[in-house]
């Protein structure tokens, strides 16, 4: 059993980090493991920015969107050098386990950390792309999609106003699923992501169709940032349909907010199942929930396979809409 760990997040902050880094501290020291914190992720690991922390050191956190531990892309992290340079950071303080809250690229350097070097590493997904393979359940996800619903929700009045096309755009990276579940939850006409080719000219002629036959007031489009930009199409759009047209890009708005309650009670599940996991010699996997079940992951798998979106809800967007 180990005595002595570490946690950190690192990568693009999401709401629920606050509450899985407090369910790693407290879990450890309720099995009697000691747990330091890393500032700012890979980048305060070879700075050697780390410190004890206990129960106090996590109070009045649960509620807060962003992370108390501060969070960073670190290209020297990237290397191998600069990998057995972390681990001398850590060694040096007697850490023998490390939990890594964080996305794709987080979770590509902790998979590499833990096959170079002595060292147990586990995963928890914190990202609001919800773009991990083998988990249809991210950190952060939950709240980011509830924040871009409500601003769908606004859009709506007054693009209603206006009788304008609407186009938000999205974050997500190279994934839809952000795109997707918000265009379905605030029913959205078109919802565009990069796992789907979509045809701009019959969306034109479709929407040129339903404003002439008085169908649709306005309507509404969600684009994901990989599937293009929301100016971009907005553009063209107006120029092929001649109907008004505004495109907004949501932005870092997504990633800030208290965490949903969804949110704050997995990350709470999950750092508890993670930190139980490190301490009895568990390494290389990351732990989420899929169709509500808890999975582990290999890291491996994780990062190297492709998720892709579930077909029920590609096809509940095409009907819907
Ligand atoms: O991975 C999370 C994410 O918010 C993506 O959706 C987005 O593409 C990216 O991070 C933005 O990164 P940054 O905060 O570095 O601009």
């Amino acid at each position: 059993m180990l005595k002595r760990i570490a946690v950190m997040t690192s990568g693009g902050d999401s709401p629920g980090m606050n509450a899985a880094t407090r369910a790693v501290v407290r879990t450890a020291i309720h099995s009697g493991v000691e747990v330091c914190g890393i500032r700012n992720g890979y980048k305060g690991m070879l700075e050697g920015d780390i410190f004890d922390m206990n129960t106090r050191s996590v109070s009045d956190i649960i509620q807060r969107g962003g992370t108390i531990l501060g969070t960073a892309r670190s290209k020297e992290f990237q290397t191998e050098e600069g990998r057995a340079k972390g681990y001398e950071m850590l060694k040096s303080r007697g850490i023998e386990g490390l939990v890594v809250i964080g996305g794709d690229g987080s979770l590509r350097g902790a998979q590499a950390f833990s096959e170079e070097q002595p060292i147990s590493v586990v995963g928890l997904p914190g990202t609001i792309d919800n773009d991990i393979w083998g988990m249809d359940y991210t950190i952060g996800s939950d709240t980011a999609a509830n924040t871009i619903v409500d601003a769908i929700n606004k859009l709506r009045d007054t693009a209603s106003a206006h009788q304008r096309i609407a186009i938000l755009e999205v974050m997500g990276r190279s994934c839809g699923w952000l795109a997707l579940i918000s265009g379905l939850a605030g029913g959205a006409e078109y919802i565009l992501v990069p796992e789907e080719h979509y045809d701009i000219d019959q969306m034109c002629d479709e929407i040129t169709q339903m404003y002439a036959q008085s169908r649709h007031r306005y309507v509404l489009i969600i684009v994901a940032e990989g599937a293009g930009s929301g100016v971009e199409l907005g553009d063209i759009i107006q120029m092929k349909t001649g109907i008004d047209t505004r495109a907004s890009v949501l932005g870092h708005i997504q990633r800030g907010g208290s965490p949903s309650v969804q949110d704050r009670v997995y990350a709470s599940l999950l750092g508890e199942e993670a930190t139980l996991a490190l301490i009895s010699g568990v390494s290389n996997v990351v732990f989420s929930r899929n169709n509500g079940s808890p999975v582990s992951v290999n890291l491996h798998d994780a990062i190297t396979r492709k998720k892709t979106l579930k077909a029920e809800l590609l096809h509940m967007a095409k009907v819907l809409s």
